[in-house]
């Protein structure tokens, strides 16, 4: 059974969600996630799927206030064994939920290409021109909450 589950910064799940973020995102990139990084999530909110009859973490992904409206999405990732069964919608959904009580109106986010689609199909839009990082190429998507 699947679970969506808000985590602490700094407790064991935190470092599950960071080892999962990086062999779903950084890895296959030969990118690393250095431990600087992790001062700056600090105030962040965490969020992950738990399959509670495995008590393993099969997704994540973390919300970061801009301002008193916006609040951004990043690091989206579902363990590669577990991608396609609905996961990240219901995860994007959770967060979506999470953002409004706390406040936020807006929801922003940098998708790469590949997974426009995806967003699109949960009523983001893009907007503005596509930009390059790294030799990967994203859209700017937005969704009013
Ligand atoms: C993108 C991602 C978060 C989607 O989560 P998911 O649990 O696999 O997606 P869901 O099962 O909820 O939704 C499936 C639909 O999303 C789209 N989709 C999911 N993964 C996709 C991918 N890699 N490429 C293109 N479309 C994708 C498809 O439309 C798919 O529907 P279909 O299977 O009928 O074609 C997940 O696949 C993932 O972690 N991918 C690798 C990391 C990544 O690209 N993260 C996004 C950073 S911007």
């Amino acid at each position: 059974m699947k679970k969506m589950i808000d985590i602490d910064f700094g407790s064991s799940r935190y470092d599950e969600l960071v080892e999962l973020r990086y062999k779903v995102l950084l890895e296959p990139l030969g990118l690393k996630f250095l431990d600087k990084y992790r001062e700056k999530e600090i105030g962040y909110l965490h969020i992950g799927c738990l399959d509670s009859l495995e008590n393993k973490l099969v997704g994540g992904l973390m919300l970061i206030p801009v301002n008193d409206e916006e609040i951004r999405m990043m690091q989206v990732a579902v363990d590669t064994k577990h991608q396609r069964e609905g996961i990240g919608h219901e995860m994007v959904k959770y967060a979506e939920t999470r953002a409004k009580k706390a406040g936020y109106s807006r929801l922003v986010m940098n998708a790469m290409l590949s997974v426009v689609h995806f967003y699109e199909q949960m009523g983001y839009r893009q907007e503005g021109d596509l930009f390059e990082e790294n030799g990967i190429t994203f859209a700017r998507m937005v969704k009013d909450l």
